[in-house]
């Protein structure tokens, strides 16, 4: 059995999951399996592609507008990384747009409660993901598992690992069924050359984290598969999100929502940023609503196939601190600033999202005060706190 397992790193890094130090070891049977699932599978994904640019498969415009992916009558939906603070929302918001069970959760995790579909995916076995697409008929992936900035920075090799080869199992999955991808970029893309203020779509990127580096790299990628292979792939780069409903999970913007749990369980808080650290946020809302827009725009809207720019509003730990008080009017902050202070310094303080403006009609609807006051008002109900300065 043991030779079973050189050919396969050798020859198919990609499918191997014991690459990553992040992956649970697997027998020696698995790499076998995959290696044969991979050689049975080689010959009908020829075979499809050559069909594909035969013409007896569409995957770009038709000559009326729309994509294949729009003629197929019912979408369903693959989510990765659905149990973190972005997926757990997004699958509310799908679920309830296209129905419950059009909707597949997945992570590599059970969630503490399902309300639909949910299946363990590690993305970085591809004949696991290939077996859930066929089983389910997925139309539509949209791809949030990923490893974050700040935990990035200290599991370099398990990051580029999991981000950039979770990404091609499923940019693969995506050319070979013809599917709609949405792959989630970060203002983390930028790095200390780039222009710090109303950062321009198209300026320098020499990002300085491995997630950086990561997210940079995966967004050509993308470009590359739609422009080789026609995948309709979509993407935005979302500066720090925060949200009521879920937790963050070690990014360099965690501490903006943590900031805001704090103040209503009635404790203080110690910053992991400097005061005058400004970075662009955006609130939950308002990304999961601009998502959604992104993959339902038409295809001829989408200019850009790397990934849109896409702002909300920029604050300070100092100024988000002052917006509180205005509710929660005896909390107090302390800053004790670690390495994600030269995470944060080496990204921009606002985003010029004008072509996300421009070509499928990107808008947000949150400022400083109306955040912060749906935040304190959902987290003190969630607390069972009162803040009578809410009103
Ligand atoms: N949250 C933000 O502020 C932010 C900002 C910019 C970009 N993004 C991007 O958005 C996406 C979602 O971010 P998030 O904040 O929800 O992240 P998160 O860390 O909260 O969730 C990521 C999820 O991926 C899962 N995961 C990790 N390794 C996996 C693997 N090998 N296979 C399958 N699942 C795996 C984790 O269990 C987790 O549930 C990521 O791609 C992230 O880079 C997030």
């Amino acid at each position: 059995m043991q030779g079973c397992r050189k050919p396969c790193r050798r020859f198919f890094p990609y499918l191997v999951p014991e690459f990553s130090g992040a992956v649970p070891k697997a027998g020696i049977a698995h790499y076998c399996q995959e290696l044969v699932s991979f050689t049975i599978l080689t010959k009908k994904l020829e075979k499809k592609r050559k069909d594909r640019f035969d013409g007896k498969e569409r995957s770009f415009e038709t000559a009326s507008g729309s994509t294949a992916n729009q003629m197929k009558t019912k979408n369903m939906i693959l989510i990765t990384g659905a149990n973190g603070q972005i997926g757990s929302v997004l699958t509310g918001a799908l679920r309830d747009r296209h129905g419950t069970d059009a909707v597949l959760a997945s992570d590599i995790r059970r969630p503490m409660t399902s309300d639909g579909p949910f299946e363990i995916l590690d993305v970085l076995y591809a004949s696991r993901l290939r077996e859930l697409v066929e089983k389910y008929g997925i139309t539509q992936i949209y791809h949030l598992a990923a490893i974050l900035s700040a935990k990035g920075e200290q599991h370099p090799q398990q990051a580029w690992d999991i981000n950039m080869r979770g990404l091609f199992n499923v940019l693969e999955m995506a050319r070979d069924f013809n599917l709609r991808l949405f792959f989630p970029s970060s203002i983390a893309v930028f790095g200390p050359t780039t222009p710090r203020l109303q950062t321009p779509q198209d300026t320098i990127t020499q990002p300085t984290t491995v997630y950086g580096i990561s997210k940079i790299a995966g967004e050509n990628w993308c470009q590359y598969y739609f422009l080789k292979y026609g995948v309709d792939v979509r993407s935005v780069r979302y500066p720090g999100i925060i949200g009521y409903q879920s937790l963050p999970g070690g990014g360099t913007t965690d501490y903006a929502v943590e900031i805001f749990h704090e103040a209503v369980k009635g404790n203080s808080y110690t910053c992991f940023l400097k005061e005058d650290a400004s970075l662009p946020m955006l609130y939950m809302d308002d990304a999961i609503r601009g998502t959604l827009e992104l993959m339902e725009a038409p295809a001829a809207r989408i200019r850009i196939r790397t990934s849109y720019n896409m702002a909300g509003l920029s604050f300070t730990p100092a100024e988000v601190t002052r917006a509180i008080q205005q509710y929660v009017p005896g909390f107090s902050v302390g800053y004790e600033p670690d390495f994600r202070q030269q995470i944060a310094e080496s990204w921009p303080s606002s985003i010029d999202d004008s072509a996300a403006r421009e070509d499928w009609g990107w808008k947000p609807e949150y400022d400083l005060d109306n955040m912060t006051r749906d935040m304190l008002s959902h987290l003190a109900d969630h607390y069972l706190v009162k803040l009578p300065e809410l009103g």
